[in-house]
C-alpha cells in the first residue's frame, strides 16, 4: 500500500468534541492538523476506552481538560505527515500513540493527551495550547516522542508468513501493559521474583499479572474480591494463583503467605486501585505478605487517604515506589517483549466503535471491565 502523504490530508474532518462535562460529546468537523516542528500528524485507526472514559467526560470523575478540546487516548495511527525535524518516523509507519505527554522543557510538567491537564499552570499551559485535540478523531498531530513504531509485518501478518497474527486494534492493548510495565519495571521485578498485583481483576490489574508473568516472575498471585474472574486468571497460567480479599487482614495475609510458600514474603506488591477501594483491606494485607526489603509500586488512582502498616513499613525496611504512567525505554521494552512473542495479548477481543456510536462506546467499556474484551474507537 503506498504510503498516504500530507498533500493528501483532507482540509477537514470528524472528531468527538468536549464543549463542556454536562452534556453529550459532540460530533463535529473540524479543521485537519498540519505537522509542526516537534510532531507528526497521524491517521488515527484506533483509540482506546477505558471502563471509566464515559466517567471523565461527564464530569463524574473530576479529572481537569479543557473546553472545547478533542477529547480521546492512546491508541494505534498512521503516520501521514511528518515535522521538518522529524529524522526516524515516516509516512507509512504504523505507531502506537502514547498518551503521556510530558514537557520537553520540564519533563516533571505531564498531561494525558485528550484525558486530564494536571494540576499545575504549567501543565494547563501545555494541554490548552499544542496539544489540546487528541485521538477521537480521524487525524491527530501527536508530539515525536510520543509515537512508538511498530513491526507492522511481525505483529500483524499471519503466523503461516512468521507473524503473530494481531489486529491492528489488538495493540492498541499495547497502552494498558505499558502502564502495568512502568510500575513493575520502578521496582525492578526481576526473573525468579514472587509478585502479588491488586486488584488484579481490573484492565490495568490484569495487565500487570500478564507482565509480571512475561518479565519472569516465579509466581505471581492475583488477588481480587471476584473469585470467578480470579479462578480465570490462575487457569490461564501456570505461574499465576489468585486469593480473594475477604476483608480480613490476617486471614488475607496467611492466604497470600500459604500461596508464596512457608516462611516467605513476596519480593513485590503492585497497587493497580481505583477510587472506590480507598479504604479495602487489601492494602495491609499485601504489604505484611512482603518480605524484608519487599518492594510496593503504588499506581493506583485513589483519591482518599489509605491507612497503611507504618511500623511493619519501617521494621521490614520496605520501600514504596509510585509510578505515574510509563517512561520511553519501558515502552520500547513492552513493544520488544510483544514483537519478540515474550508477551501475549489475548486475541479476538476488542470491540469496535465508530464516532457516532460514543454513548453505545463508553457502556460497552464500562461492562466490559474485568473482562478479556476491550472496546476501541476507530474513527
Ligand atoms: N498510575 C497510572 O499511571 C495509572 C494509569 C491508568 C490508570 N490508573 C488508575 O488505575 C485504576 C484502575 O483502573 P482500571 O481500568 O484497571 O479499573 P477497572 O477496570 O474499573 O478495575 C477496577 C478494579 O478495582 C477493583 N475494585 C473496585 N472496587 C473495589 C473495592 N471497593 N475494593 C477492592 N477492589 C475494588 C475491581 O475489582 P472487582 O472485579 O471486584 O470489581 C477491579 O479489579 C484507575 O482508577 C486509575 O486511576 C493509574
Amino acid at each position: 500500500m503506498a504510503a498516504p502523504s500530507a498533500q493528501d490530508l483532507p482540509k477537514t474532518h470528524q472528531a468527538l468534541v468536549l464543549l463542556s462535562t454536562s452534556e453529550p460529546l459532540s460530533l463535529q468537523t473540524v479543521p485537519t492538523p498540519s505537522p509542526t516542528p516537534g510532531s507528526v500528524v497521524v491517521r488515527v485507526l484506533s483509540a482506546n476506552i477505558s471502563s471509566y472514559s464515559g466517567d471523565i467526560y461527564n464530569g463524574k470523575r473530576g479529572y481537569p481538560i479543557p473546553t472545547p478540546s478533542i477529547v480521546g487516548a492512546s491508541g494505534i495511527g498512521r503516520i501521514v505527515a511528518t515535522g521538518p525535524d522529524t529524522v526516524a518516523l515516516s509516512p507509512g509507519d504504523l505507531v502506537l500513540i502514547d498518551s503521556g505527554i510530558y514537557g520537553r522543557d520540564d519533563p516533571d510538567t505531564k498531561i494525558l493527551f485528550g484525558i486530564h491537564e494536571g494540576f499545575s499552570d504549567a501543565s494547563r499551559k501545555l494541554m490548552a495550547g499544542e496539544w489540546r485535540n487528541s485521538t477521537y478523531a480521524e487525524y491527530a498531530k501527536v508530539p515525536l516522542e510520543n509515537c512508538e513504531r511498530l513491526d507492522e509485518k511481525r505483529l500483524c501478518s499471519s503466523v503461516s508468513e512468521g507473524g503473530l497474527g494481531y489486529e491492528i486494534e489488538e495493540l492498541g492493548r499495547l497502552h494498558e501493559h505499558a502502564i502495568a510495565m512502568g510500575g513493575l519495571d520502578d521496582v525492578n521485578v526481576e526473573v525468579g521474583d514472587t509478585v502479588i498485583v491488586a486488584p488484579a481483576t481490573g484492565n490495568f490489574g490484569r495487565a500487570a499479572v500478564r507482565v509480571a508473568v512475561a518479565l519472569g516472575a516465579a509466581k505471581v498471585i492475583a488477588m481480587g474480591r471476584d473469585q470467578s474472574k480470579l479462578d480465570a486468571l490462575a487457569e490461564s497460567h501456570e505461574r499465576i494463583s489468585a486469593v480473594r480479599i475477604t476483608g480480613y487482614v490476617a486471614a488475607d495475609t496467611a492466604a497470600l503467605k500459604e500461596k508464596l510458600g512457608k516462611g516467605k514474603g513476596a519480593d513485590v506488591y503492585f497497587d493497580i486501585s481505583p477510587p472506590a477501594a480507598t479504604s479495602s483491606s487489601h492494602f495491609k494485607s499485601c504489604i505484611t505478605a512482603l518480605r524484608p526489603h519487599g518492594r510496593v509500586s503504588l499506581m493506583g488512582g485513589v483519591t482518599g487517604d489509605v491507612a497503611l502498616p507504618l511500623v511493619w513499613i519501617m521494621f521490614q525496611n520496605i520501600t514504596l515506589k509510585g509510578t505515574y504512567m510509563y517512561t520511553r525505554e519501558q515502552r520500547k521494552k513492552l513493544v520488544k517483549m510483544l514483537e519478540g512473542g515474550l508477551m501475549v495479548f489475548e486475541k479476538g477481543s476488542v470491540k469496535k466503535f465508530g464516532l457516532h456510536e460514543w454513548d453505545a462506546a463508553a457502556k460497552a467499556a464500562s461492562d466490559a471491565a474485568g473482562t478479556e474484551a476491550s472496546c476501541v474507537i476507530c474513527p
